[in-house]
């Protein structure tokens, strides 16, 4: 089976778990896209529940699928929540933000009482920040001086770029107008120390590093499903 499938498999058996009258999670990414595109169908079947994306990019997707949505100001409990991972440990610590959407999905992820994480194989790691840059998310103003403590911790970081209207490459804006730095981490065995420090740095808004948070990890494999957790 091909990543693609192994990441439509995975997201498809999290939509399983979906019932009438929940308030979910749509978390971001390819994977999770997959879980959109079934959650819509089941929606316009009967379905009865509300969505709350972590980014303008599954509202959107979303909006198309007819997925009604909602937000934390009327629905601050979520019941379950389903998103992706750019890497996963076997004590289920995560890495992301791939996509950029790290500062949403961890407030959801905070307010979920479930978090099902939809992967394909390869994102599964032995030692969490070896196999993917761990994405911190900071504000613009005095970004370099921020990127400068980045660095004391991770060594080297670099900062998101993405191509623009003018077809140069320009530092990638969040939907929550802030940059991106990769930091490149020669691995991250104590994940929780290295979350509390990155985010005690002025500056940073918050860093892709999820610890204690998902309940299981549903791996697509060329083989079938796989669980973690
Ligand atoms: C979004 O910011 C990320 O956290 C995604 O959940 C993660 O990058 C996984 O995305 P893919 O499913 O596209 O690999």
């Amino acid at each position: 089976m091909n990543t693609e499938n192994q990441k439509k498999i995975a997201a498809e058996k999290a939509t399983e778990s979906i019932r009438s009258g929940m308030v979910v999670g749509l978390g971001t990414g390819s994977t999770v896209y997959y879980a959109l595109l079934k959650l819509g169908a089941m929606v316009r079947e009967g379905l009865d529940i509300v969505g709350i994306p972590t980014s303008a990019g599954t509202e959107k997707i979303a909006i198309a699928e007819q997925i009604p949505l909602a937000t934390l100001a009327t629905h601050p409990t979520l019941d379950l929540t389903i998103d992706g991972a750019d890497e996963v440990d076997k004590d289920l610590n995560l890495i992301k933000g791939g996509g950029a959407a790290l500062v949403r999905e961890k407030i959801i992820a905070n307010t979920s009482k479930k978090i099902l994480i939809v992967v394909d194989e390869s994102k599964v790691s032995r030692v969490l920040g070896t196999t993917f840059p761990l994405p911190v998310e900071i504000v613009r103003f005095g970004w370099e001086a921020t990127q400068t403590e980045v660095n004391r911790i991770c060594g080297e970081s670099t900062l998101r770029l993405a191509p623009a209207q003018d077809g140069n490459q320009h530092p990638l804006i969040t939907d929550n107008g802030n940059y991106i730095l990769d930091c490149h981490f020669d691995g991250i065995p104590a994940p929780k120390e290295i979350e509390l420090r990155l985010n005690n740095i002025p500056g940073v808004v918050e860093n892709g590093i999820f610890v204690n948070r998902a309940d299981k990890i549903i791996i697509g494999t060329s083989s079938g499903i796989r669980y973690m957790g």
